[in-house]
């Protein structure tokens, strides 16, 4: 059966997504919407949650900024405690007991990890009690209505003889399951399908309410099918921010 990233074969395949072209793009894309959003660098409390090598933690420690990361992977926090030595991490489960105190954090940040989570509601709710009151939850996510399992990328015979780029098709049926296993980078992950009524029900749940939602694109277009192709053309990441 296929697992999530507490797998260390599933968890350094992402290692190898963050550290390819594609994994940069996003990186960057991810970074420069959510930077946005901490100006202030004295002082503010972040919580990157499940938060594998912490990237985002590092990039975000810039001046008084009190940076911490936790994953369940402990391939992944081995890894970012390598890379990164300046950002405090620790290990933990989102759906049980996280350790840190109640109220501690000014932002907690959820970052393309919601999917992998099965008790998301739970998750949600153990990381809203970290925050402080006025704080704020900021999660990023696969665009649910233009992402697998809704819509795929896929090349045609036609396409291919004539050399074009694949396009974003729409399956046929629209998807039944909530638990599904998607294809990254190569290997199989098991993972679950939300829609944004699951996500805005899962945050209703946790006692944050909804603040703002932004559609991510690139900026860039690009002449290969890479990642800036693919959301120069559609916003295939969104994020949200919620404040408790
Ligand atoms: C797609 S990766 C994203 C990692 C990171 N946020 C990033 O942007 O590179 C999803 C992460 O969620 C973590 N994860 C999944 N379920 C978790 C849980 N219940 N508690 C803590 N971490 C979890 C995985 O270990 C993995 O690192």
């Amino acid at each position: 059966m296929e697992k999530g990233y507490q797998e260390r074969a599933a968890a350094q395949s992402y290692m190898a997504f963050l550290d390819s072209a594609n994994g940069r793009i996003q990186q960057q894309i991810i970074f420069d919407a959510i930077s946005e959003l901490f100006p202030k660098t004295d002082g503010t409390a972040i919580l990157d949650a499940a938060g594998g090598i912490g990237w985002l933690a590092a990039k975000l420690k810039t001046g008084g900024n009190r940076i911490y990361a936790c994953d369940f992977s402990r391939t992944l926090i081995a890894a970012g405690q390598r890379r990164f030595p300046a950002v405090e991490f620790s290990h933990c489960d989102l759906t049980g007991p996280l350790p840190y105190p109640d109220g501690f954090f000014d932002a907690a940040i959820l970052n393309m990890a919601a999917p992998d989570i099965a008790e998301l509601s739970a998750a949600l709710k153990n990381l809203a009690a970290k925050i402080k009151m006025g704080g704020r939850l900021v999660m990023t996510v696969p665009n649910p209505y233009l992402t697998y399992p809704v819509a795929v990328w896929k090349r045609s015979i036609a396409d291919a003889i004539l050399g074009r780029k694949p396009r974003l098709r729409f399956n046929r049926v629209y998807p039944a399951k909530k638990n599904i296993v998607r294809e990254f980078n190569g290997k199989k992950i098991s993972s679950h399908f939300y829609t944004l009524d699951d996500y805005l029900a899962a945050a209703r749940q946790a006692g944050v309410s909804l603040f703002n939602m932004r559609k991510l694109k690139s900026q860039t277009d690009s002449g290969r099918f890479d990642l800036s192709y693919q959301m120069f053309r559609y916003p295939l990441i969104l994020l949200m921010e919620f404040r408790k």
